[in-house]
């Protein structure tokens, strides 16, 4: 078994370490404050190679796999989880459902610009009475021969006011059950298709998350993806791949604050020396690094199955149900360490701290993940 990284793998993670420093991190707390999506940035990633960073090359991806996937994840979420949730929904859910199971017309209209940001995805599950119990879509998609007509509501969606492409579930024959859903790709500025107002969110305040109304939607035929009925299941194994890119996400978020919590205790003095040196502090840094590592070995374990064409539904669920309360726990103890600093936004890690909260609640709440793993290890 070998642990260390490539050294392609290293590059890429210099290079998103270097992105992150260099251009997220200047206007990060203005952009949370104010709640600014990273227009500029999505398109310097976009540049990077970041939006489409396992997509096909001749889909003008970066070809890269999913292990380099979790190292960008990381560096970008270290210093702005807000940019890597933009990258990690455009990544897992749209770029990968459209690539696994779109058809080759829907690949050459749509994946190639997703892949290279000219383009932004959402993916579009989540309902005012449907976030958990996804097979409980209220929303409707009816057959009209060569095209559906969509009607209904969607929530908190990722990107929702600043995508070009949404990836829509819906039902279509409710007698069906999880059989009778499927999966769309609609084009912004479809008629009867609105934008309601942006959420005012705890964290991750610099993306942009909306509820979505469609009124009578016509959505060709063409754009349905894979075949009829298989929208539930197209939800769930993008999913799957999404969790490793939460995972990561929360694994950045906890790592960040950890760095930062590590560096003020070197130099903050108290009781006649740096607070490092009391071993209140130094134990604190010390279970705050065993956790982190743990949950590295768990997001890159789950990344390493989906390279491998290995089953990853288990280990995704197990890295980001981990990786998350990793996050908020150590998210909590680095405000801590930074006394009264660390509730002030100019020593970020009060941000990391909110931004935390929400890995424990999208693409599946821990108890969701729970679900999943307590139905894997006891189905036999
Ligand atoms: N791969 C393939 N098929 C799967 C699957 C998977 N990972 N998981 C389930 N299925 C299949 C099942 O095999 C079953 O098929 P059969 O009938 O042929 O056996 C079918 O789907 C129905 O499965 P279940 O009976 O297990 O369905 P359920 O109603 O019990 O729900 C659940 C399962 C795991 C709880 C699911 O509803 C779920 O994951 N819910 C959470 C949804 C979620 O993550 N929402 C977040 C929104 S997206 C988001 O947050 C994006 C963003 O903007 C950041």
């Amino acid at each position: 078994m070998n642990f260390s990284l490539s050294e392609e793998h290293l590059m890429v993670r210099k290079a998103a370490r270097d992105f992150a420093q260099t251009e997220l991190r200047p206007g990060v707390i203005e952009r949370d404050t104010i709640q600014e999506f990273p227009d500029n940035l999505v398109k310097k990633m976009g540049a990077l190679g970041f939006m489409g960073i396992m997509v096909d090359p001749k889909y003008g991806g970066s070809g890269m796999d999913s292990i380099s996937y979790v190292l960008i994840m990381e560096e970008l979420s270290k210093i702005d989880a807000s940019a890597s949730v933009i990258v990690s929904v455009n990544n897992s859910l749209v770029c990968y459902g459209i690539e696994a199971y779109g058809s080759e017309s829907q690949k050459e209209k749509y994946l190639t610009k997703l892949a290279t940001g000219e383009y932004i995805g959402a993916f579009c599950l989540s309902e005012p009475e449907a976030g958990s119990d996804a097979t409980s879509q209220q929303t409707t998609a009816v057959d009209k021969g060569d095209h559906y007509v969509i009607n209904g509501t969607k929530n908190w969606i990722t990107s929702g006011g600043r995508s070009d492409v949404y990836i829509v579930i819906a039902q279509t024959d409710r007698s069906k059950g999880s059989k009778g859903i499927n999966a769309f790709i609609v084009e912004k500025g479809t008629a009867g298709f609105e934008i309601g107002p942006k959420e005012d969110k705890l964290g991750i305040r610099g993306s942009d998350t909306h509820t979505l109304q469609f009124n009578d939607i016509k959505v060709p035929k063409e754009n349905r993806l894979g075949p009829d009925g298989f929208g539930f299941k197209f939800a769930m194994k993008t999913l799957s791949g999404g969790r490793i890119g939460i995972a990561a996400q929360a694994l950045g978020i906890a790592s960040g604050a950890y760095e930062l919590a590590r560096a003020y205790s070197k130099q903050r003095k108290a009781f006649g020396t740096e607070i490092c040196n009391h071993q209140a502090i130094a134990f604190k840094l010390a279970d705050m690094a065993t956790d982190i590592e743990a949950a590295r070995h768990m997001v890159m374990k789950a990344a390493w199955e989906k390279d491998q064409g290995i089953s990853y539904d288990t280990s995704s669920a197990m890295a980001k149900l981990f990786a998350s309360k990793v996050a908020m726990e150590h998210t909590v103890e680095a405000v801590q360490i930074h006394g009264g600093n660390g509730f002030v936004k100019d020593y970020h890690v009060e941000r990391l701290m909110r931004d935390a909260k929400i890995t424990q609640i999208y693409e599946g709440t821990s108890e969701i993940q729970k679900m999943v793993i307590s139905r894997a290890i006891l189905k036999d």
